[in-house]
């Protein structure tokens, strides 16, 4: 019978094909230590690599390996944490400025219209080479320097009466969605580099 390191070894080979290469979620002044912990089980869980966290009020320990000891982040992650990448800053313009430079397109998420471009979730395309996907504080939502640098919005459309979703459970949705179309564009051009020609047939 395998260990449980071996076990977790095996799984995490299986699972590295499906996973999605860059790819970050950032979440923007969370408040709520439960939320970290349900966003890092939903990015885990979807095979997102990192996520990213502007703490503006630095209430976050630099150290990573201190807050995902803490028992409200490590209980609702359900020790996902434990196998997260996450990083800190101290600003939405140190994030920004790093994703940049590293080639990211960001996008924000809003229950509202923010923006120049605006995009009910399933009608965007998520397929960029570098994609950040930013997500906003519980009361005050996503900021304005951060929509302001980003390619477009996306929201979740609503039929009831609240003003907007929980910020864990949206990340849920968004990252489903986004994961999805990423995982099915990463198999068409594997297949396409496997088989060329195939990605032009039937194009005519
Ligand atoms: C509780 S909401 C913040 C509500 C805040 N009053 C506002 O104006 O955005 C926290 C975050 O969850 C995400 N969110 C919540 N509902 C959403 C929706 N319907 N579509 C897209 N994102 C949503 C956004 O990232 C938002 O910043």
């Amino acid at each position: 019978m395998p260990d449980q390191e071996t076990t977790l070894r095996q799984r995490a080979k299986a699972v590295k094909p499906y996973r999605c290469k860059n790819l970050i979620a950032v979440i923007e002044n969370p408040m709520d230590a439960k939320n970290i912990g349900t966003i890092l089980r939903n990015v885990n869980a979807l095979g997102i690599d990192k996520t990213y966290i502007v703490d503006a009020k630095r209430s976050l320990p630099d150290d990573w390996q201190e807050l995902r000891e803490r028992r409200s982040v490590a209980k609702s992650s359900v020790s996902a944490s434990k196998w997260s990448f996450v990083k800190r800053f101290d600003s939405t313009e140190d994030c920004l400025s790093h994703l940049e430079k590293n080639r990211y397109v960001s996008i924000v998420t809003s229950p509202h219209i923010k923006g120049k471009d605006n995009y009910i979730l399933h009608e965007a395309d998520y397929t960029h080479p570098r994609l950040a996907v930013w997500f906003g504080n519980e009361s005050r939502g996503i900021s304005n320097l951060a929509v302001e640098r980003s390619e477009f919005c996306v929201s979740i459309p609503m039929f009831g009466i609240v003003e907007s979703l929980n910020l864990g459970t949206t990340t849920g949705i968004v990252l489903y969605e986004i994961t999805k179309q990423r995982r099915a564009y990463q198999e068409k051009y594997k297949r396409a580099i496997r088989n060329p020609g195939t990605a032009t047939q039937g194009a005519a």
